[in-house]
Formats: structure tokens, sequence, C-alpha cells
């Protein structure tokens, strides 16, 4: 048998049972504030729909669920297994009537245009492979004037605090993540991460899908980065 695509769907369906755990201890529990902000730069009014893409275990939909006690959430991924762990999150929240799940790829949305007033991504683009139709569907289902906000990880580069962050990524991430889970998932996590576009580049992206007031803000000394646009 094959592996699976690194961070496809499949990938992480190996890992589903040992990703809220990983990822509280390779961050530090830092993952757990960077959601936080995602859900305040929102700036939801009563009533919204939001959509989180790459909802994974559920953790961004149930926060915008508890944050705001009207909103209506969709979350989206195509790892079954990872949507199992986030429907036993949901229900033991009792969100189970505005939360709903749905599998699927950030590249083809099962959903109608201009139908949500927010989008989020938490720590997924990374695993998109075709980044530009991810977007590009993210915003034909956003209405317009409508937020998209992406956190993903990034490196930091410069100084005494991007050698630091470095050996974070590159040597704890990967000896601690093989130690808990697969080896070859966090090489790959290590790797993504280095390979990301630098949050310039990735702004630039944003802009050219068609997004408007794109601001970017460092998270953690740039461990993470949080970018905010808006549909026009
Ligand atoms: C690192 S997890 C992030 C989960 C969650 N957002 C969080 O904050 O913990 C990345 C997720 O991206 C999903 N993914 C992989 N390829 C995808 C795609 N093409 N479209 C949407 N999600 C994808 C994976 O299944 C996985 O659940």
């Amino acid at each position: 048998m094959t592996a699976p695509r690194a961070g496809s769907g499949a990938m992480f369906d190996a890992i589903a049972g040992r990703y809220d755990l990983l990822n509280r201890v390779l961050s530090g529990g830092l993952d757990r504030r960077w959601r936080q902000n995602l859900v305040h730069a929102l700036g939801l009014a009563a009533g919204a729909r939001v959509l989180d893409l790459a909802t994974g275990t559920g953790d961004v939909a149930i926060a915008i669920a508890k944050a705001h006690p009207d909103a209506r959430v969709v979350g989206l991924d195509p790892s079954a297994r990872m949507l199992e762990v986030a429907r036993r999150k949901v229900d033991a929240a009792g969100l189970a009537d505005r939360v709903s799940l749905v599998e699927g790829a950030a590249e083809q949305l099962p959903l109608p245009d201009a139908s949500f007033e927010a989008i989020t991504m938490a720590f997924g683009i990374r695993n998109v492979p075709d980044r530009p139709r991810a977007l590009a569907e993210a915003v034909r289902v956003l209405r317009p004037r409508g937020v998209l906000a992406i956190l993903e990880l990034g490196e930091p580069r410069e100084g005494v605090l991007g050698a630091i962050g470095r050996l974070h990524v590159h040597g704890l991430v990967p000896r601690l993540g093989a130690l808990l889970s697969g080896a070859r998932e966090y090489r790959y996590l290590a790797d993504s991460i280095a390979r990301f576009p630098r949050p310039d580049q990735f702004t630039a992206f944003l802009l050219e899908a068609g997004l408007r007031d794109v601001h970017v803000e460092a998270q953690t000394l740039g461990a993470c980065h949080l970018y905010v646009g808006r549909r026009p």
C-alpha cells in the first residue's frame, strides 16, 4: 500500500486520534490563543454564517459557536476521521444544532455562491495543493464585504529568535512528533512550515485572489501569522 500524499485528508486520517494532544504539546498550548485571536478578528455580527475550512477536529468551528451564540458554522474537511473527532467534540459541547460538518476539499466547495459572512482556515492552507483555486472558491462563497481569516504557521526568520524558532520547527517538532505519532507526518510538518510563503508573499496571493483590506499580524514572534482580508 502506498503512503497517502503528505498533508492530505488521508494522512490526517492516520493521526486523527492523536492530533489534539500533539497540537497542544508541539505549540506549548499557544495554538489555543492563536485560534481565539482568529475568532476575534472576524468581528461577526449577530446571526452570522461562518465556514471553517480544513476544520479538522473542529476547534475553530467550536470556538466561533461558543463566542457567538447565534452564529451558524459549517466545518469542512476531507478527512473523515478528523471529522469523527470533531463530531464527538461538537456533540459534547451541545452545539450540534449550530455546527454542521461536511466532508470536502477547499478547492471544490459543495456550497452556493455568496452564502457566508465569514470564512476561517487555521493551519490548513499549507496542506492545500492548489491554493489559488482554494482562495478563488473561498471568495466565491463569501458574501460581498465578507471576511476571510487564515492562520498559518511560519518559520521565524531573523536574529536569535529566528534561530530558536528554526530549532523548534526542525529539531523539536519532528522528534517530538515522531515520538508521539508517525515520523513521516511530523517531518512533513517541519518541511511544509519552512516551504510556506513569507507573509508578504502570501499577502500578495490574497490580493491576487481578489481580496481587499488585507492585513497580516504576527503571532508569538512570527511563529504563526494571522491574515485577514475582505471580499470587495
Ligand atoms: C493541521 S490540520 C488543521 C485542523 C484545524 N483547522 C485546527 O485548527 O486544528 C490540517 C487539516 O487540513 C485538512 N486538509 C488537507 N487537505 C485539504 C484540502 N484540500 N482542503 C481542505 N482541508 C484540507 C486535513 O485533513 C487536516 O484536517
